[in-house]
């Protein structure tokens, strides 16, 4: 007796870039694979272009939808018209999950079917996968992470050269790390899309974009990164999204960890993220973030779920409330003029708002005095206060530079 044909999956691929063209091709070559671990195997049904295909007739003859034109519309479109079909949905597309993703998972549940987008968030590092499945009953209190390869290249290479911003972006433009229009990368808007997914599937409540305050590296200066070094500091662009009992903040901001922290070593165009639970203590999980052929094979995992019948443990929760006034501890970078008594002032000011100083170091002489401080934790809106009043101090030879400390070492 002949063994019986194995059933097909038919992908419509919607985008054929730089991950459409990666997931095509390894598609072709992981078939049997795909076949050996689904029971499926999977062809792709159409292709859709900007020039080439039709939605409509792709759908039709779907099981599946593969989505990588990025992007807002079209895209929202046709993976709301999808699942209101009943067909499941990959996608890789951060904004368009970080933007809509009430609409997106309420549409998925009402048709009962799967959506999945592990390659919107770090790549190839399967932290979706970890965060909504595998802690997905785990009551998270803080998800870390350096969830944007370009700015994190940029940051290691001004460490490491002493080059300034603009010529490090320059060389990550040449490279392949940063897109002509780095501004969504830099500003730390596109780390705050990947957050607020992060943020909503670990602490199980909706999170939009406007949820997330964020900050980007584009007035860093390469004495910072010098000075902190000195004090065992190394810079990065962090997200952090943290639950506070019945609220939580989610922010992104560059600062400086410490040796011990599990994100420290953590350079060039790689991710990583820390998800910490007192069930877990921490765990950490890296690779690379960005990449057709890396990206392609996040994508092709979901694909594998969704034909293996795994649906994600999907727990809708409340709105909570967002947090934005936290504690930090700060390194102050002040130019001053080199006079007695300027010390003196300038604590005295961070004295009043609370704020107390963990080091200080005086550097330079004459036109070139600076002092180099690295606070202890206090209310932020209190620092920023306090910063904006020793802005104005006569004794200031430039406006003050304060860079964010994470202070937990994880020894
Ligand atoms: N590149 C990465 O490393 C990376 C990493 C993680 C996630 N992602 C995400 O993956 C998705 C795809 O990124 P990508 O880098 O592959 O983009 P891309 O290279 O620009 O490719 C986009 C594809 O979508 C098609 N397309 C654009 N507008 C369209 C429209 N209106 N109708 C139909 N098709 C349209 C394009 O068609 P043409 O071929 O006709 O131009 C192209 O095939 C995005 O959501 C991105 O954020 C990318």
């Amino acid at each position: 007796m002949s063994e019986p044909e194995p059933m097909a999956a038919r992908i419509g691929l919607l985008g054929r870039g730089t991950v459409g063209g990666a997931f095509h091709d390894l598609l072709g070559e992981r078939a049997s694979a795909v076949e050996a671990a689904s029971g499926r195997r999977p062809q792709i049904s159409g292709v859709l272009r900007r020039d080439v295909g039709d939605f409509d007739a792709i759908l039709a003859d779907s099981d599946l939808i593969v989505e990588l034109i990025g992007g807002l519309e079209p895209a929202r479109s046709h993976v709301l018209a999808a699942l209101a079909a009943g067909v499941p949905v990959v996608t890789a597309n951060k904004q368009l999950v970080a933007r809509h993703g009430d609409e997106l998972f309420e549409a998925a549940r009402g048709a009962g079917v799967q959506l999945r987008f592990e390659a919107a968030v770090a790549g190839a590092v399967p932290v979706i996968r970890v965060v909504q499945e595998s802690l997905g009953t785990i009551p998270l209190e803080r998800i870390s992470g350096i969830v944007n390869g370009t700015t994190n290249f940029i940051l290691s290479e001004m460490s490491s050269s002493g080059a300034p911003y603009a010529e490090v972006l320059a060389r990550a433009q040449e490279l392949g790390y940063a897109e002509a229009d780095p501004s969504e990368d830099v500003d730390g808007a596109d780390a705050a899309a990947k957050m607020a997914i992060l943020a909503r599937l670990g602490f199980h409540t909706p999170v939009d974009l406007d949820d997330v305050t964020y900050e980007g590296i584009t007035e860093i200066r390469p004495d910072d990164i010098a000075y902190a070094r000195e004090l065992g500091l190394s810079l990065k662009l962090l997200g952090v999204a943290e639950r506070h009992g019945e609220a939580i903040s989610v922010r992104v901001f560059p600062c400086f960890l410490y040796r011990g922290h599990p994100l420290a070593p953590v350079e060039g165009p790689f991710n990583a993220v820390t998800v910490e639970a007192p069930a877990i203590t921490e765990i950490t999980i890296s690779g690379p973030g960005a990449g057709g052929v890396e990206t392609a094979s996040a994508v092709l995992s979901d694909v594998v779920s969704i034909l293996a019948g795994e649906a994600p443990v999907h727990l809708p929760g409340r709105r909570l409330e967002v947090l934005r006034d936290l504690d930090s501890a700060f390194y102050l970078h002040l130019e001053v003029a080199d006079q007695p008594g300027v010390l003196a002032t300038i604590a005295e000011v961070l004295g009043r708002g609370g704020i107390s100083v963990k080091s200080v170091v005086q550097r330079g002489s004459g036109s070139d005095a600076r002092l180099v401080m690295v606070t202890h934790r206090a209310a932020e809106s209190a620092f920023y206060g306090a910063l904006e009043e020793i802005s104005e101090l006569d004794v200031m030879r430039a406006p003050p530079r304060a860079i964010r400390v994470v202070e937990e070492e994880y020894k």
